[in-house]
């Protein structure tokens, strides 16, 4: 049994399709759908997002960016032995993609399971991975959110189809005699689950109920503002930590405004927060280690430094993890 657990690799990946708001504008414009670049930005932060091609699957991206962090972390992936894979946008209603990933790198064997709690997922996700790494149940885990929300858009409905994107993000998650997850803080609070979701199922081997996002954009701006600064302060207290701590935040990314006003909230300067949902959009479960590997990669984020994860999502879910990287 190890004390610790560690992020020793970080991987993502993105679908070649980038639509720049201009492009999605011209057509959502030629389905009769107005909105422009200028709204889009002004109230979002997003400039372009991924969308993936017809066929592929959660799995697929996942697929990409777990051999990207494997092979950041010099493993290879017999040497895992848990698979946990956040994601909204499952292959299918089962087996879980966790499987299916599992099976596409050749890992069989150890544990796999899906983790569902929409954008809080790879928060979630991770804080799952670190306790079955503390009690002895798995030594090398692969954490991964994978996300195809182009999918579950309706492109009829302006408020929610320019806000998402797909993509997929991992790490690889092992046991350590040093510290790295330090502490996490996981909440959900049913009473929400209407302002954020997909509220249709299969039944009779048809689809009942609407299969297509629907959201409440600003009852969930204001509770995540609240809920984001709650949790990243419970967490920095059990890590024994403080805000001056924080080398980095790397925040769900949902929405730019959200993340500057959590930022402001906990006293970080912007030029600590790390930023992606411009180029990215929403990306659900995949926006944190989406942005995690971004700032990894381009040597912004370096080894040793003291990192806060944040997500808030559907549930509705919220919850933040501190680590050292
Ligand atoms: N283009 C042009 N106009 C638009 C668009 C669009 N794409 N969408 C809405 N509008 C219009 C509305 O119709 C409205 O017009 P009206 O005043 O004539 O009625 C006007 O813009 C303002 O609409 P609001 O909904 O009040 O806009 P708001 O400033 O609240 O911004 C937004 C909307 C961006 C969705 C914001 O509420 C938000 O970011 N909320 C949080 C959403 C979020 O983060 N969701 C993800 C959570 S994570 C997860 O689990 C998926």
């Amino acid at each position: 049994m190890s004390l610790y657990s560690r992020i020793t690799g970080t991987g993502s990946y993105l679908p070649p399709r980038k639509l720049s708001n201009a492009v999605l504008v011209a057509e959502l414009a030629a389905k009769g759908l107005e909105t422009s670049d200028d709204w889009i930005v002004e109230r979002t932060g997003i400039r372009a997002r991924h969308f993936v091609a017809d066929g592929v699957f959660s799995s697929d991206l996942a697929f990409e960016a777990a051999k990207n962090a494997l092979q950041a972390a010099n493993r290879n992936a017999q040497e895992v032995d848990l698979i946990i894979v956040a994601t909204s946008t499952p292959d299918m209603v089962f087996p879980s993609t966790a499987c299916i990933l599992q099976n596409k790198l050749g890992a069989n064997g150890g544990i796999a399971f899906d983790m569902q709690a929409v954008c809080t997922g790879f928060v979630y996700a991770l804080s799952v991975a670190d306790s079955m790494i503390k009690t002895g149940a798995a030594k090398c885990a692969l954490v991964v959110g994978a996300e195809v929300f182009s999918r579950i858009l309706d492109f009829k409905d302006r408020t929610t189809c320019v806000l998402f994107g797909d993509g997929a993000g991992a790490v690889v998650l092992e046991a350590s005699d040093t510290p790295g997850i330090l502490a996490s803080d996981l909440h959900a609070d049913g009473k929400h689950v209407g302002i954020l979701c997909v509220p249709g199922h299969v039944s009779g081997g048809a689809i009942s109920g609407d299969p297509v996002l629907k959201m409440d954009g600003q009852a969930v701006f204001k509770l995540a503002v609240g809920v984001l600064e709650d949790a990243a302060r419970a967490a920095l207290t059990k890590a024994g930590k403080t805000e001056k701590d924080i080398d980095w935040m790397i925040p769900h990314q949902a929405n730019i405004r959200i993340m500057q006003s959590t930022a402001k909230k906990l006293k970080l300067p912007m030029d600590k927060v790390i930023v992606t949902v411009d180029q990215h959009g929403n990306t659900s479960a995949a926006s944190i280690p989406l942005a995690l590997d971004y700032g990894v990669r381009n040597g912004k984020i370096k080894p040793g430094q003291t990192l806060l994860l944040e997500g808030v999502g559907g549930g509705f879910t919220w919850g933040a993890v501190i680590l050292n990287l």
